[in-house]
């Protein structure tokens, strides 16, 4: 089946890959699992079959190859890790020799300029990067020791793994809430309705919209606040079970309420994930994270726990960033 590009383009932006996704954009979407239409879809062996390959193919002897990180943090305990990688769109370099980890039960942020290459980071870390077309990396993105960019390795998977959530809330749109946070397990092929709405329940619980949603399951996702709606897509993503969060200034489009329950959203699913967020917002770098990353001009210029990159930098450069000389 092929694709429309607008479909691509949705599949690109929610992560849930776009091999599967072509019927997201079918007339009647919530009703894929009854349909022999759809049901083409959610039966994909292809899919069931790559997903056995990567579980396979990830282990930890690729980590040989590596060298030590060299900037600034030591070989630790990384979840996700990217070392001396590269990223261009076309001729434009844009992320240069970057070595970074993030921990596990940890929020690590990401601040810098605009253009700077926070997006791009994050997007190597889950191979969306190389969904836009020009677009490449180089150097390597180590998940649990294991290198994502390996050829063995199926990049649909790797962005359930390392789920993504974005700057605009973007549900399915013709889906219901239920439908809209299913719809992976079904990409996956689940179909034990028992078990989906197990699964449904325990990630809108986990994303704090459970108690919201309860009684309108059926609704439409994107009848809801901006605010339910970014918790939805959290949703979505938990349900697939990742390991890694990463968020792409996931409150630049909503109010302080509703920013305020993201970040407390995130305060609690740092207990069970590996969380990465973009934000331009410095206080919020502050409130929620553990850690800070300062990117200019597609390098890490200093990164480290949070008070101290904001109270005592060592680098003069984040120094004036962090106090709103440029930017
Ligand atoms: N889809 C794209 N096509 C071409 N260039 C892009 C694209 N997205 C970003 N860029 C360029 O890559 C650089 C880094 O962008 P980005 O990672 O989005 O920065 P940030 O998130 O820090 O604002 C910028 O020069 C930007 O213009
Ligand atoms: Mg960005």
């Amino acid at each position: 089946m092929e694709a429309s590009p607008a479909t691509i383009r949705l599949c690109e932006t929610t992560g849930l890959g776009s091999r599967s996704c072509a019927d997201h954009h079918s007339p009647h979407p919530q009703h894929y699992s009854q349909t022999g239409h759809q049901g083409k879809i959610w039966h994909d062996e292809v899919t069931n079959v790559t997903v056995e390959l990567l579980i396979e193919k990830l282990k930890p002897e690729n980590e040989k190859r590596v060298e030590p990180a060299s900037q600034g943090e030591p070989m630790g305990p990384f979840k996700i890790r990217a070392e001396k990688l590269n990223a261009w769109f076309g001729q434009n370099h844009v992320l240069k020799d970057i070595s970074i980890g993030f921990r596990e039960n940890e929020v690590t942020a990401i601040i810098g300029p605009s253009g700077c290459g926070k997006s791009t980071l994050i997007r190597c870390l889950n191979r969306m990067h190389e969904l836009v077309p020009g677009a490449r990396t180089s150097g390597s993105v180590f998940l649990d020791g294991a290198e994502i960019y390996s050829k063995h390795v199926d990049a649909v998977q790797v962005r359930r793994t390392v789920g993504m959530v974005f700057q605009k809330p973007n549900p399915f749109p013709t889906m219901s809430v239920y439908d809209n946070v299913a719809a992976g397990l079904k990409l996956n092929g689940m179909r034990n309705q028992r078990k989906l709405d197990e699964a449904v329940l325990n990630s809108l619980k986990k994303a704090a919209l459970w108690d919201e949603v309860k009684d309108d399951l059926d609704k439409s996702g994107v009848s809801l606040s901006g605010g339910q709606q970014q918790r939805l897509c959290i949703a979505r993503a938990l349900a697939v079970e990742p390991k890694v969060i990463l968020m792409d200034e996931p409150c630049s489009a909503l109010d302080p309420i509703a920013t305020a329950k993201i970040e407390e959203l995130i305060a609690s699913l740092k207990e069970q994930y590996t969380v990465v967020i973009v934000t331009h917002n410095m206080q919020q770098a502050a409130r929620v994270s553990d850690r800070t990353a300062f990117l200019y001009l597609g390098q890490v210029i200093e990164y480290g726990e949070t008070t101290h990159l904001f109270e005592n930098p060592a680098q003069e450069l984040t120094e004036r960033y962090v106090t709103g000389k440029f930017g």
